[in-house]
């Protein structure tokens, strides 16, 4: 896709499919407005330059339903405070009379949010018929919904496939900062999260990439069973020793360091804080979960970080929302927003808790996607 600061926009009317699936709440509050902001500078830009503006957006999973609370009228009030409301007009549609209506008598610098794209099953369906409907009248496709771009939808995939298409400069940055092929050297990346079959792939593609690999969080405990430790009731996938032992062998022959946990937080189940004790992994017994890396975890992976000139995170190293397990995902976090290396963090939980220690200002830069940035990583 073309870059869009190589084209002309004036008058024409231009899709932007962005990603709006912010967190609301039960008042129908927006609890992050990241997701917006990052878009501001395409939209800002393409007002500059005389476009009239078509906002598209999932929020949620309705599956073809009309949702209410899904709706997105609360981004749309947001909006409205930035830019105005002779700028922003709503649509309580994504296709149909009303929105052409709308579209036909939009004028340029005006900006028009679509509802939902997912109250139609047919978006997520990448119908071709919807997807012509929603490039009806438009004159220019922009895409700048990085974090849904793993998925192949009608207002993404479906749109690009027939009007004249370019990436936002959100798109443009999140590629480029995610990209570890032109970073400096020495590389860290530190892993973490519950499920190693998520991550595989993952893992294995940045062992090519990177120089040391971090593994916590529950998966922590799949490699280690897999080198013969006992891990008590800690959380394991069986299915994947195999697959962890040939990774463990890959990062060997690559000269890559493989990093896990010598000690963790363990108790006898998740809601058990009182019972919270460090052990070695030695001493693991069968009555123990690991929920936390350890001091002397913590502090070999401080060093690493010292040592590291790019480092990306992904994954939570412990079960960070309890507080009697958030200290490796905290210690961690803070260490990298005062560390010298680049720092990219990506992926949900990860940047859920940059966010709760309010330390987004101090990392270089935090993904907009969950999956789309792990998807990311692991094809470039
Ligand atoms: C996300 O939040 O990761 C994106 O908006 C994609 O949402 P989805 O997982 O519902 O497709």
């Amino acid at each position: 896709m073309c870059n869009l600061s190589n084209v002309d926009v004036k008058n024409k009317c231009i899709f932007v499919r962005v990603d709006f699936n912010v967190p609301i709440d039960d008042n129908g509050n927006i609890t992050s407005f990241k997701r917006i902001d990052e878009t501001v500078p395409t939209i800002d830009y393409l007002l500059k330059n005389g476009a009239k503006i078509i906002l598209c957006s999932h929020l949620g999973r309705p599956k073809g339903q009309k949702v209410e609370s899904l709706s997105l009228y609360p981004v749309f009030k947001y909006l409205e405070n930035i830019y105005g409301s002779n700028v922003v007009l709503w649509a309580n549609d994504t296709i149909g009379g009303t929105v052409d209506k709308i579209k036909s008598k939009m004028k340029s610098g005006q900006i028009l949010l679509l509802e939902n794209v997912r109250f139609y099953k047919q978006e997520e369906d990448c119908d071709k018929d919807f997807a012509i409907n929603l490039a009806k009248g438009v004159d220019i496709f922009v895409d700048e919904a990085f974090a849904v771009s793993h998925r192949k939808s009608a207002s993404n995939y479906g749109i690009s496939q027939i009007l004249p298409s370019y990436e936002g400069f959100l798109m443009q940055k999140e590629k480029k900062s995610l990209c570890l092929n032109d970073k400096k050297k020495p590389i860290l990346a530190i892993l973490g999260g519950a499920k190693v079959s998520d991550k595989i792939k993952l893992i294995s593609n940045l062992i090519d990439k990177v120089d040391y690999i971090f593994v916590g969080g529950a998966m922590a405990f799949t490699f280690l069973k897999a080198l013969g430790k006992n891990v008590g009731k800690s959380i394991v996938e069986d299915e994947c020793l195999e697959l962890a032992k040939e990774i463990m062998n890959k990062a060997k022959n690559s000269n890559v360091d493989f990093i896990l946990p010598k000690d963790v937080v363990v108790s006898t189940s998740v809601d058990n804080e009182n019972n919270a004790t460090m052990k070695n992994v030695e001493d693991i017994s069968s009555v123990d979960m690991g929920l936390d890396i350890g001091e002397q975890t913590i502090l070999e992976l401080k060093k690493y970080i010292e040592k590291a000139q790019t480092i990306f995170w992904n994954g939570p190293l412990g079960v960070y929302t309890n507080k009697a397990f958030e200290n490796g995902t905290k210690q961690i976090a803070i260490s990298l927003a005062k560390c010298s290396a680049y720092t990219i963090v990506g992926g949900g939980d990860s940047v859920d808790a940059i966010e709760k220690y309010n330390l987004e200002e101090k990392i270089n830069f935090v993904s907009t996607g969950g999956g789309a940035s792990l998807k990311y990583i692991q094809n470039n």
